[in-house]
């Protein structure tokens, strides 16, 4: 297979990049090579390179500042994966898309499956959710929702550190980690996210949604005791309630995700315990030379 990724220098796209590499030919495209934003190039480099499969990374991911910058998340969210869909189709490849668990208003109290109806309340959200429908204007297509990703170290202290990182990071250095005691998310290790986009490519499913989410939910909390458990430094959590923080952008209070449709096709994901437990053997493993 030859892969063609976009956002290739996120955190996911890095992740997918490397576990992709041992499985075929992969062009990893950063925003610099292929902005989805700009129609006439991402055209242009996907016909130029013909892969089998894109996989699209990129993504405006700034939860908050979208309130306030619709039309760029839309531009990025939505209309980039509708010229990356187009631009599949004609050339016969597959589409792969990842969306997000805030499609859903958090309110079921129970983990979401894919039959449910999705109902953002965020502009972030919304936009994911018209990306999700624009992806379908592929041949062979598939919406893989993620939550919560974790599994690429970003240099400390840079905004680029998902909120694992930030949690792990702050009880290392022995500084206070404020963490959600009443949202529930299911985490996604994006080295299990390759994997299971591997199995699904490999495969006959067919197109659709599916929640690629380790398997189990937590609370934010429960999440950052499990890491406090293995590195210490339960002394340093700070329980505090979503409400009690001024966000601008709402997140849905019970995000759980059900991945048993992708285990009906596909290798189940561990959980999110187990995959904990492999991250942060790997952030503690020597240095290479
Ligand atoms: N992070 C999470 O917890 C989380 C949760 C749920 C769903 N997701 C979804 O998972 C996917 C991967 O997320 P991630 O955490 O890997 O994101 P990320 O680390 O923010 O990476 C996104 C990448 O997209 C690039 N990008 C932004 N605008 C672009 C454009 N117009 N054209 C091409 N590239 C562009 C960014 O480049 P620059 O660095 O130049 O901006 C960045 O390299 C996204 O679809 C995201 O919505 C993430």
């Amino acid at each position: 297979m030859t892969f063609l990724i976009t956002g290739a220098d996120g955190q996911l796209g890095r992740a997918l990049v490397d576990a992709f590499s041992a499985h075929g030919t992969v062009i990893a495209c950063s925003r610099a090579e292929l902005d989805i934003t700009n129609t006439a190039q991402a055209a242009a480099v996907v016909s130029r390179a013909r892969p089998s499969v894109v996989v699209n990374c990129a993504a405006f991911n700034d939860v908050d500042g979208a309130e306030a910058l619709q039309e760029r998340a839309f531009d990025v969210n939505a209309l980039g994966v509708l010229t990356l869909a187009r631009a599949a189709r004609d050339i016969g490849a597959t589409l792969v898309h990842y969306s997000t668990d805030f499609v859903f208003d958090g309110t079921a109290g129970r983990p979401y499956s894919e039959a449910d109806p999705p109902s953002p309340r965020s502009v972030y959200a919304a936009s994911k959710l018209v990306g999700e429908w624009m992806a379908a204007d592929a041949g062979r297509w598939f919406v893989l929702r993620v939550a919560s990703l974790f599994g690429v170290a970003h240099t400390p202290g840079t905004s680029r550190m998902g909120s694992i990182d930030r949690i792990i990071v702050a009880l290392e250095q022995g500084q206070p980690a404020k963490v959600f005691r009443d949202r529930v998310v299911s985490p996604s290790y994006v080295v299990d996210v390759a994997a299971a986009t591997l199995s699904l490519l490999g495969g006959s499913a067919p197109s659709g949604t599916y929640h690629v989410v380790n398997t189990g939910h937590c609370t934010w909390y429960e999440l950052a005791q499990e890491i406090a458990n293995i590195i210490g430094g339960l002394e340093h959590l700070v329980p505090v309630d979503v409400a009690s923080l001024a966000l601008k952008a709402a997140r849905p209070q019970f995000g759980a995700l059900d991945n048993s449709r992708l285990a009906s096709v596909a290798d189940p994901l561990p959980t999110w315990q187990d995959a904990i437990r492999r991250y942060l053997a790997f952030r503690q493993r020597p240095a290479t030379i």
